[in-house]
């Protein structure tokens, strides 16, 4: 029996006591969410829930990111939040695990089937929680680098070199046969001319090297329940995801992505990075900010078989959706057709044509990847300068 059950409400000493709901209206294991009016008619949202018969009131807000709580899984007194799983004693607000954060609790009187909620809480919630180092340096830079990207109306001098960051996201499996891919090849063939011939700085990324877990649709609860940094690199202190953020939106002027074609579309591994970086493009729906600043794409698609249009789309479609902007020629392809079923020719076909240029026939060299893949990376290099210098973002946004 809760508190005060089956006694009058004297309301000139419990003035600070609202009427929510009756009890009939949260039924046993559920709970619903409410408004009340705290001191200075500040409005505070509580949830109640129904355990076993006894009423108890929380805040609804999770203190981890503000999830609804009366919408989480409640299993005895326990409830987990919807977004990401923190777990809070009803009856107290309270973690049941040491270190976790609180919230606030209220108590609840039941008058003549009535349910009453005293806005002064029995419980103030304390946030404990801090996230591991590198979650909360990720953090910190981009804050830092936004800043420096909307105020800085002079570039440091060493923002005038070009930082060129591939993606290789071929899933060949090194560990079992080492091979050659062309999809990565390419890639090391573009980087190596970008280094060379443009004096740009490169680094590249091989996707199948890192450790990082699918993404878990948080999204797909509520647009404001993917965080960014993600709440995934949060949680696990061994998410490699943490470079690729790093990488593309600190380091990167042009990132260029080389993938294999799989069944007409991308790697999965790229598709894998790209559903974790939901929360670098959320950002602009959720928070109204732009993470990728000043930024440009290309790609370098590879295949037995045909698709390269289709992937290029993809591609060129989810990039420009993060904030990138393309250069002249944004993607190059290689694949031999429809009827090429000699795979095991295929890579070294590709080495010759990227090795064609040193073949002195003209006609041959204005159609070979070499030739191909340079005017990609000197489109992406040339308006990656272009935008650097003239700030575009900051002048797209102002
Ligand atoms: S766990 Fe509740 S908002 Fe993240």
């Amino acid at each position: 029996m809760n508190e005060g059950e089956d006694e009058g409400l004297d309301t000139k000493n419990n003035s600070s006591y609202h009427y929510v709901a009756l009890t009939t209206d949260i039924k046993n294991g559920s709970s619903m969410s409410f408004s009340i009016k705290t001191e200075r008619e500040k409005v505070t949202q509580i949830a109640v829930f129904n355990v076993d018969g006894k009423y108890y009131a929380i805040s609804n807000l999770c203190a981890h990111k503000g999830g609804p709580l009366s919408k989480g899984l409640l299993q005895g007194d326990v409830v987990t939040c919807p977004w990401h799983g923190w777990k809070y004693s009803v009856k107290t607000g309270r973690s049941p695990h040491e270190g976790g954060d609180s919230v606030n609790s209220y108590p609840v009187k039941i008058i003549n089937g009535k349910i009453y909620v005293n806005s002064i809480p029995s419980h103030i919630g304390k946030s404990i929680f801090q996230p591991h180092q590198d979650y909360l340096n990720l953090k910190e830079s981009v804050d830092q680098y936004l800043i420096h990207k909307s105020n800085d109306s002079i570039l440091p001098v060493d923002d005038k070199k070009i930082r060129i960051l591939g993606i290789s996201t071929t899933n060949a499996n090194d560990k079992i046969a080492p091979r050659q891919s062309t999809s990565e090849d390419a890639l090391t063939f573009a980087l190596e001319y970008a280094k060379k011939k443009l004096n740009a700085e490169t680094v590249m990324i091989k996707l199948r090297e890192l450790e990082f877990s699918h993404c878990e649709g948080y999204y797909s609860k509520n647009a404001n329940a993917c965080i960014f940094p993600c709440s995934i690199s949060e949680r696990d202190s061994e998410d490699q995801m943490i470079q690729i953020y790093e990488k593309v939106i600190l380091w990167a002027d042009i990132v260029v992505i080389a993938t294999p074609i799989r069944w007409g579309s991308a790697s999965s591994l790229y598709y894998k990075m790209i559903q974790r970086m939901n929360c670098v493009q959320n950002q602009m729906i959720t928070n109204d900010r732009y993470l990728i600043r000043d930024k440009v794409a290309a790609f370098i698609i590879t295949g037995g078989q045909d698709n390269i249009q289709h992937v290029a789309g993809e591609l060129m479609s989810y990039w420009s959706q993060l904030g990138f902007i393309f250069g002249k020629f944004p993607f190059v392809g290689w694949t031999r057709g429809w009827y090429a079923e000699d795979m095991e020719n295929n890579y070294d076909k590709m080495i010759s044509s990227l090795s064609a240029n040193t073949h002195n026939t003209k006609e041959y060299r204005n159609h070979d990847m070499y030739s191909d893949l340079a005017k990609t990376i000197k489109g992406a290099f040339k308006i990656a300068l272009l935008v650097k210098q003239n700030r575009y973002d900051q002048n797209v946004f102002a």
